[in-house]
């Protein structure tokens, strides 16, 4: 049966027989199996995952385990990396291939090749800028970092990423997220003068030549939109109603959210953060709701509130649900068709250099 055919059957069956399902075919496939949660994953299926947590930890993951099949209930780059990270003989499944990031897709193979391109007719980048990718990049960028003395960093080592760019060379290209090194710069003291923003559908990202000879940092023009639904204004009517309370932003945030807030870390970061507090502190968070209202549930001893008044979920993560998670299971049983993602060999090489780089510094 195709996964098409077999989908529409899932969806014509109650919930709780495919949750039913899912219990009987992970208990079948036993440790041939590891599914990935990452925290931002709906209710329905983050409780099926074997090991949940924030890109880095995943990465980690994926780079230990031995399970033939990796079921990465995430987004694509997500699953990309896993498949990097991981021996040719292992499969690595997204359940729906549908299931993006609008942020990855704000920087392509083509314009940073464009940008390097440009930026050499100022000065010389390979041995004076490193390229940096955020984690949420095509596999191509990753291998571009690799390939060009680079490296790939992640919400939760942006400071160290940095830290390891400018001790190679005096500057860097960070992209897709203009936010996460924006925010990540300013925390490390870098002055706002020493920053350029580098818009991908001008030439020379729409700055002058001294500009880019004076600038230490490159910020991509990307950015995640449900983060930036988040703004400062909540940030003061949630003090305002709520005294004492803090304020915990996920640096994808804009600057001005994360200047107004108590706390900027990963999306486990935030976890650790709430689990540590004492009982009774009261938190505001800015980030994805799935996981605001699960850490809210979890802790209810804790007042926790969503920061923004309006719903900021990620609709790509959201499009994992359990019927696509039980259509992979059953693929992998089956030994039919899968959402398989699949890494090509000569970007592969370059990428795994650029992820390598990244987890030494842990
Ligand atoms: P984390 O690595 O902090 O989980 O963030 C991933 C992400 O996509 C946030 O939008
Ligand atoms: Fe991408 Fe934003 Fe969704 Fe994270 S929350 S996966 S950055 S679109």
């Amino acid at each position: 049966m195709s996964t098409q055919a077999l989908l529409k059957q899932l969806y014509d069956t109650p919930e709780e027989n495919i949750i039913e399902q899912i219990h009987a075919l992970k208990e079948e496939l036993g440790d041939q199996l590891l599914i990935l949660g990452h925290h931002y994953q709906r209710e329905e299926v983050i409780g099926f995952a074997d090991i949940t947590g924030d890109s880095l930890k995943l990465a980690q993951e994926a780079s230990e385990t031995k399970a033939p099949y990796i079921i990465f209930c995430g987004v694509h780059f997500m699953a990309e990396t896993a498949d990097i990270l991981t021996g040719d003989d292992q499969v690595v499944i997204l359940p729906d291939p549908a299931a993006g990031c609008s942020m990855a897709d704000m920087a392509d193979i083509e314009q940073v090749s464009r940008c390097w391109q440009e930026l050499s007719e100022v000065l010389s980048p390979e041995s004076s800028v490193t390229p940096v990718t955020y984690i949420n990049s095509t596999a191509a960028l990753k291998a571009f970092c690799g390939e060009h003395g680079g490296i790939v960093c992640t919400s939760s080592n942006a400071q160290k990423v940095l830290e390891w760019s400018w001790g190679n060379r005096e500057k860097v290209l960070f992209f897709p997220d203009q936010h996460l090194g924006e925010n990540t710069a300013l925390a490390m003291g870098v002055p706002e003068h020493e920053m350029i923003i580098w818009d991908p559908f001008r030439h020379m990202g729409g700055n002058t030549p001294e500009a880019i000879q004076k600038a230490k940092l490159i910020l991509w023009k990307g950015f995640c939109s449900v983060h930036l639904l988040f703004k400062a204004e909540h940030a003061a009517t949630m003090r305002k109603n709520h005294p004492g309370i803090q304020i915990l932003a996920h640096p994808e945030c804009s600057r001005e959210v994360c200047e107004a807030a108590d706390f900027v870390g990963s999306t486990e970061s935030i976890i650790q953060h709430v689990t540590r507090a004492d009982t009774g502190s009261k938190f505001a968070i800015a980030t994805e709701l799935n996981l605001v209202n699960r850490l809210r549930i979890r802790f209810p001893e804790k007042p926790i509130w969503f920061l923004s008044p309006m719903v900021c979920m990620c609709s790509t993560m959201f499009r994992t649900d359990p019927q696509h998670l039980c259509a992979s299971l059953t693929a992998i049983r089956d030994q039919s068709q899968l959402n398989r993602v699949s890494v090509p060999a000569d970007q592969r090489r370059w990428a795994k250099l650029s992820l390598e780089r990244m987890l030494n510094l842990a």
